[in-house]
């Protein structure tokens, strides 16, 4: 059958390549490392277990509202209020299959085919997708390591053109963990508004911050800014619910409307019992929920110490979700028993198929001279992965 241009447009990931690969290699019994996950290690707390278990007994099984039950999307509305200061009303606030589709969904109902999107580089990897889909076009800004990968208000003003309708900011990054300080946000913030541009606030990590770092969510720090913002957040990365596909975000109430209309005709509601859980998640005071957080603060400083002293690596102490980002491309260019390292995939290759360590490609995120290390998982593995990286490095002449 033919297959539409659309869809043939769209590559696989080469995070694919590194995790299929990973797999056959755990399936011959090899031990990997796997550094590469993008979820939290730690099981969905009993409490929000027990509560999806509530709502099979209590048969919510059925279809909700297409943008969420009235009683999770109360909860939301107390959650954005409490953590974030934002007052969203019933109807300015959408349920989704995850944080993923929020984003997606908000891509579709602000841009036409020929728009501009501004995509900071690095971006997570299904922001580009998402627009291309949409029809409108990515316009990439090439963000400084020296500047903590942020965008800076003078290259988002030379980036602008009289197609560009939405930029999507991420705070925390991923891949990054940068965080922007309230400053940047307001002068970013400001010149959106002046160029009648929409902003589209990832912030799926806000409770992953390190060093006592705060979260500013963009949408509250100026009633204008709320109006041209979608706010999204969802419960994957804050309570390790991953698979439970629930995010949710806020905005004015036409842009809800029609995501609501696209959802309507796509995927309807998000899992009646996920979000039935989502209820309890949201009410567990976040004081209850971050303690589990300082581990990833040692994990990242573990990280962190060791990448630095590692000759031909370069990093950036990351402000918070559970990611590191060091630059490697120091070593392109080398080998080891004919095997030649020359950009970031074929430095993950080796890394899994010579060191069994599985880390992601910096080409996933727009920015091919780095990988991506995530330390989300054990503590030991972590400090496993690293000793082997170090010592494929060691290997490459
Ligand atoms: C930056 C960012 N945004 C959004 C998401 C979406 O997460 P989910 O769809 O699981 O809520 C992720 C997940 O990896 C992410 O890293």
């Amino acid at each position: 059958m033919e297959i539409s241009q659309r869809t043939k447009d769209l590559k696989p990931s080469a995070t694919l390549v590194i995790s299929a690969t990973a797999g056959q290699l755990q399936a011959e019994g090899k031990d990997v490392v796997n550094l590469s996950a993008g979820q939290p290690a730690f099981n969905t707390p009993d409490h929000i277990k027990d509560a999806g278990k509530e709502a099979l007994d209590k048969n919510q099984t059925k279809y909700t509202p297409v943008p969420g039950s009235v009683e999770f999307k109360t909860a939301i509305q107390n959650k954005f209020k409490r953590d974030n200061g934002l007052e969203y009303e019933l109807n300015e606030i959408i349920v989704g299959a995850g944080g993923k589709q929020i984003i997606f969904g908000a891509v579709q109902a602000l841009v036409n085919p020929g728009d501009d999107v501004i995509l900071p580089v690095p971006y997570w990897v299904s922001y580009p997708p998402m627009v291309h889909i949409s029809g409108a076009n990515s316009v990439f800004v090439q963000t400084d390591f020296e500047n903590n990968f942020l965008l800076t208000p003078d290259q988002l003003k030379e980036a602008i053109t009289p197609k560009t309708k939405l930029i999507i900011l991420n705070s925390p990054s991923n891949p990054t963990g940068m965080m922007y300080n309230k400053e940047t946000m307001i002068e970013l913030g400001n010149i959106c508004l002046e160029n009648n541009i929409a902003i589209i606030s990832d912030e799926i990590y806000e409770y992953i911050t390190f060093d006592g770092k705060e979260h500013h969510s963009l949408a509250n720090l100026d009633p204008e800014f709320k109006k041209i913002t979608i706010t999204g957040n969802g419960l994957s990365k804050a309570y390790a619910m991953t698979g439970w596909r629930i995010g949710f975000g806020g905005g004015p109430q036409e842009v809800i409307a029609a995501m609501t209309r696209y959802q309507g005709h796509s995927t309807s509601n998000a899992s009646s019992i996920g979000q039935y859980a989502g209820i309890t998640a949201l009410n567990t005071p976040p004081e209850e929920v971050k303690p589990v957080f300082e581990d990833y603060q040692t994990k990242r400083d573990i990280a962190y110490e060791r990448l630095s002293g590692i000759e031909g690596v370069e990093t950036l102490k990351p402000d918070g979700a559970y990611y590191i980002f060091p630059k490697v491309s120091a070593h392109y260019g080398k080998s080891c028993d004919g095997f030649e390292v020359h950009d970031s995939l074929t430095f993950c290759q080796f890394m899994l198929e010579q060191m069994l360590i599985a880390i992601v490609p910096g080409v996933a995120f727009g920015a091919d001279e780095y990988v991506r290390i995530s330390f989300s998982g054990d503590k030991d593995d972590l400090i496993r992965g690293l000793d082997r990286l170090e010592e494929g490095l060691n290997k490459l002449k």
